[in-house]
């Protein structure tokens, strides 16, 4: 989703403008459809935009770059306005210009007082709505330029993250925040600002993190914090922990097949130190809840979105066989507006990897709103979810770059687990179930890498595969939400048609679909239900033989009337979900390969969906 960049420096040089693009690229991950930049030039403000990737933003910018010392620059991810240049930011009127994440939900209003005013709009998009204003404001002989923002400020409804400058002020930045993420970075050069830390890391691992309803206005080396009464704060940097090493392809085709190799390293962040083996249990070190509130817990809600939802699903599956009590987990766009019922005894748990989406903070926000306790299972040190959270769990699974999620929901499920230890023995969790939890997450790591290696093998059928325009996932039990994490996977990154059903659901309405260009993949564990679900998978052939099965049974008559089998190793129950994902996953990779489709950035994607 749209991503924003900006810096002020003590000395004009090239290398401001090389900055601003390198920030624009290290944000191209999150999905956009055009780029650019505003920088002072002398004494003026260029504005520099194209549609499409940032290599044509530096076409149009060239081979000697100007020199500047103010710059601002933004990728954006089309909300009002189609993708175009014209409705691509920086949005420069008159003397003022902007970069803005997020939607001003009162912009038709303000649009119409503006035109009535005189002011002539040359974009579609909203954001052109805040340049106009601040401009508007700026002529008005009593204003400076803080005074002009400020003005504006007062008049936008919705959510925004801004970085403003004026031609005539080339000493300033400001910034603003309301529910769009927004930091500040500090180097003895220059200072930074941006909606994400990828960003700037290269310059700086010294941040401010702007709170909702604050604006700074920053200098070469200076910055002051202000709330929206103008009161100033007292704000403290602070070191964030990220390697630029981890967000290169380190000789991948591709993040998501770096991504999704990364698991096993990532079973082990997660889990290091966090295992207790003395009493059964986790070492969970920020969750911040008191201990006799594990034992009042009587209903557990989880809120999340797309694949951190399905992380969720699975974490129903899990909590509810360890806990004994209920797990509802909620698409975090509907929980927001529901009346859902909660106790004041739900303890409430948000799933992210980014910490920054939208509906997932309004519903952390809503819940808290409701004096329930919350809980954060969060990728991203410092994001705004991982900040308001009461506690959590940070699953240290390093930055994930791919739009499509992969790593991030092994951690979120291994997290769970954890969370299911810690709790448990708090309640009524026996220790001979938590040895059980405790030895499945123990060769996880391996169990992953022993999947992984079947890498060439399922390379190799991924053109059968992608002959099929439908696909169709079942599972059953703990495998449901693993089949439908598998079919939202191979729709983001392949754009083939996929859904999922229970494996005994189908006869219920589903069964109507088999047909010729539909593959259904079928996930099949020897588990207890093992007998269940091969009666299905028997309904299924009944009807079709373009089904494709991975299991862990070794039993080989399963390959008969089928286009293919893939066998992973039997794992404990607790786990096994993780195991079929990674086929899923090296599935809709290999898949989306083989029809050629842009695998880190599907189209209308965005990674951290900042916007409702
Ligand atoms: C799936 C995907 C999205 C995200 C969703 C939530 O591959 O990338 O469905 O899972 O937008 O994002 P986070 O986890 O950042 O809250």
């Amino acid at each position: 989703m749209c991503g924003i960049i900006g810096l002020i420096a003590s000395k004009s040089s090239p290398n401001n403008i090389e900055a601003l693009v390198l920030g624009l690229k290290r944000m191209e991950y999150r999905g956009y459809d055009s780029a650019g930049i505003a920088f002072m030039a002398g004494n003026q403000i260029k504005t520099v935009r194209s549609k499409g990737k940032i290599a044509s933003l530096e076409d149009k910018l060239g081979q000697s770059l100007e020199s500047t010392k103010l710059g601002i620059g933004h990728t954006r991810w089309a909300t009002h306005g189609d993708p175009s240049e014209i409705n691509a930011h920086p949005h420069t009127v008159g003397k003022i210009s902007i970069v803005h994440n997020g939607i001003i939900e009162n912009y038709q209003e303000l649009k119409q007082e503006l035109i009535e005013l005189g002011c002539e709009f040359s974009s579609e998009t909203d954001s052109e709505v805040v340049a106009q204003l601040i401009n508007y404001y700026y002529q008005q002989s009593d204003l400076d330029f803080v005074g002009a923002v400020r003005q504006a400020l007062t008049r936008l409804k919705g959510a925004y993250g801004l970085a403003i400058i004026a031609e005539d002020q080339p000493d300033q930045l400001i910034v603003a925040r309301q529910a769009s993420p927004l930091l500040i970075g500090l180097s003895d050069h220059a200072t930074y600002i941006a909606s994400d830390p990828m960003a700037i890391i290269s310059y700086t691992d010294r941040i401010i993190y702007l709170e909702d309803k604050e604006y700074a206005v920053l200098g070469a080396g200076s910055y002051q914090v202000y709330d929206f009464d103008h009161n100033l704060r007292d704000v403290t940097p602070e070191t964030i922990e990220l390697d630029p090493g981890q967000i290169q392809k380190s000789g991948y085709d591709h993040f998501l097949i770096k991504e999704i190799m990364e698991q096993p390293e990532a079973v082990i962040n997660v889990l290091r130190g966090r295992i207790d083996k003395q009493n059964f249990s986790s070492h969970l070190g920020g969750l911040n809840l008191p201990d006799d509130y594990f034992r009042k817990i009587d209903r557990i809600l989880i809120v999340a979105c797309g694949t951190a939802y399905y992380a969720g699903l699975l974490g129903k599956y899990l909590l509810e066989k360890m806990l004994n009590i209920p797990v509802d987990v909620e698409m975090a766009s509907e929980f927001r507006y529901r009346d859902p019922a909660t106790s004041k005894n739900t303890l409430g748990v948000v799933y992210s990897q980014s910490g920054e989406t939208a509906d997932s903070l309004a519903s952390l926000r809503e819940m808290k709103r409701r004096g329930m306790l919350t809980l954060g299972i969060i990728n991203t040190a410092g994001s705004t979810i991982a900040r308001e959270v009461d506690g959590g769990i940070y699953l240290h699974a390093g930055p994930e770059i791919s739009v499509a999620s992969t790593k991030a929901f092994s951690s979120m499920s291994i997290a769970t687990l954890l969370l299911g230890l810690e709790i448990g023995r708090y309640r009524q969790l026996s220790i001979e179930r938590s040895m059980e939890v405790i030895q499945a997450l123990g060769s996880l790591a391996n169990d992953i890498e022993g999947v992984l290696s079947l890498d060439q093998e399922i390379k190799l059928l991924a053109s059968k595969i992608a002959k099929f325009g439908h696909m169709m996932y079942l599972g059953r039990d703990s495998l449901y939400p693993i089949a439908i994490e598998g079919s939202h996977k191979l729709k983001e990154v392949s754009y083939i048609q996929a859904e999922a059903y229970p494996a005994g659901e189908m006869k219920h309405g589903a069964n109507a679909l088999l047909g010729d260009d539909l593959l259904v993949v079928f996930f099949l564990s020897n588990n207890f239900l093992y007998d269940k679900a091969k009666s299905n998978l028997a309904e299924v052939k009944a009807r079709t033989s373009n089904i494709l099965v991975v299991t862990d049974s070794e039993e080989q008559d399963l390959a008969r009337g089928t286009i293919d089998v893939i066998r992973v190793k039997r794992v404990s129950d607790w786990t096994q979900g993780l195991i079929f994902n990674v086929v899923s996953q090296l599935i809709a990779y290999y898949v989306a390969v083989d029809l050629g489709r842009d695998v880190d950035q599907p189209r209308n994607l965005a990674k951290s969906v900042t916007v409702e």
